[in-house]
Parts: C-alpha cells; structure tokens; sequence
C-alpha cells in the first residue's frame, strides 16, 4: 500500500445516497465494504464524517437559531452518523473505537489522542465523531486537525465528484480535472478543495489531500494502491 495511516473524511450529505434526508442503509453498508477493504490490506484508517444529512448549523441560523448553538447541534449530528457508521463496520467485523470531541461518555471514547494511535497501530478503525467540539469550526477543519495530530500519511475527501477541476464540473461541462495540483496553484486560482482553515492547515503541516469519487465501488482501495485516481494536492 503506498500509505500506512490515512484520515478519510466523508460527507454527511453522502450517507443519504438518493434520500433527501437521514442515512441510506445501502450506502453506509457500500461505505463499511470499502473501508473494510483498506483495512483488510493493512492501512491504518480513522475516519472523520459530517453531519449535513442531518443537520447543518450554518442553515440553521436563517431559522433563527443561534449559529454556536446550530453548531453543536451540527456536531451531535455527526456523532449520530459516526454511530451509523461504527455499527455498519462492527457488523461485518471490523473493530472500531468511536471518539468525541465532546464528552459523552455512555456512548463514545473522550478524544485522546495517545489512545487513537494505540488503537489504530491495534488495527482499529478509529471514527472521530462531534468534529473539534467547537463552534465555527467545520468537519473538514475536523478532519485535517485530527489527520496532523495522528501523523497521518494523507488526508483523503470522499466526495460525489472525482477530483478538482478547473471549474465546477455540474455547472461548466468544459471543466477539466487535476490529477495533481500543488497547494500553492489551489490558492493562486481560488479553487475550492476545503473550507479555508482547513486547507491551510494541511498546507502549513505539509499534509497532502486526495479528492475522490467515494461512491464509485473499489476506488477507495485504488487510491491506496497509489493509483492515479480524483486529485492530489501535493507541495
Ligand atoms: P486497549 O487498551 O488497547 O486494549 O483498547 P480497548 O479500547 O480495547 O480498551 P478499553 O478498556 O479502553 O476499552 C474497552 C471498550 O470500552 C472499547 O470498546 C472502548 O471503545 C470502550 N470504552 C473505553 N472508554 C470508554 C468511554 O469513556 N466511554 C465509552 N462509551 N466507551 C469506552
């Protein structure tokens, strides 16, 4: 496998596959497979996972609800697809450890940080649910904090598109994808990879981010074989 320890970061939105709201049984079931797959090949996997299937804190606040209250409402939301998700990998017997940001001790491991390393040199999958615990603060700035502070090899973005393009590729069909692309070009051209807190930490840790099409059956795996599969940012 061309990387030992990843962080993979999937979307909430992702786990309703053709629902308009909650978790798609087939798609998490599709999900579990793929990360079983890397797993099975000896990568060490932690797992970051949104909520907006659920709930989006940022939409919230035109409903009137304050945005640091939407917020945690948000990181409750991925404590429930983490959950989801948990189950799903324990069900075909992968071991997993789940890990909040925010306390909840019935249900879920604090964060520490030691005890995640332990488990993923164990094999574990490790899902970090609640993302940072604190407001303003996005899943995939979750997702990049975590990936630094486990040392991981590479971040990599489960998406429904497969890379970075030139533009968006669902609004001009004469959009072109990358299949690299350093962290400086994504600045110099504005593209959109994550929120900018997030793509700034990986750019300042040095951590290369993978864009992929998580839906298509076996690319998951492809990518950890070091094929040439979506985008990378590289330095
Ligand atoms: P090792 O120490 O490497 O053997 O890891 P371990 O996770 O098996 O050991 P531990 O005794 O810490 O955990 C046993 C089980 O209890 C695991 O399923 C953990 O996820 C779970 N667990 C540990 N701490 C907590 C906690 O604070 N809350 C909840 N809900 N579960 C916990």
């Amino acid at each position: 496998m061309k990387y030992k320890r990843v962080l993979l970061k999937l979307s909430g939105e992702a786990l309703m596959g053709e629902k308009q709201f909650g978790i798609d049984n087939d798609r998490l079931k599709q999900y579990a497979y793929e990360i079983k797959a890397i797993v099975d090949a000896g990568v060490e996997t932690a797992i970051v996972i949104g909520g907006g299937n659920i709930f989006r804190g940022v939409q919230a606040e035109k409903g009137g609800i304050e945005r640091t209250q939407g917020d945690y409402m948000g990181m409750l939301a991925t404590m429930i697809n983490a959950m989801a998700l948990q189950a799903a990998l324990e069900h075909i017997e992968v071991d997993t450890r789940l890990q909040s940001a925010i306390e909840m001790k019935q249900i879920a491991e604090p964060f520490i940080r030691r005890k995640a390393i332990r488990h993923l040199e164990k094999g574990r999958v490790v899902i970090f649910g609640a993302g940072t615990g604190n407001p303003f603060f996005t899943t995939d700035s979750a997702a990049s904090l975590r990936a630094i502070e486990i040392d991981a090899d590479v971040i990599l973005k489960g998406t429904r598109v497969d890379g970075i393009y030139t533009a968006d590729p669902e609004k001009d069909p004469s959009a072109t994808r990358y299949s690299k692309i350093t962290f400086d070009e994504v600045f110099q051209k504005g593209l959109k990879v994550m929120d900018m807190t997030a793509f700034t930490l990986c750019n300042e840790n040095k951590l290369p981010i993978i864009v992929f099409d998580m839906n298509k059956p076996g690319n998951l795996l492809r990518v950890m074989e070091g094929e040439e599969v979506g985008t990378i940012v590289e330095f």
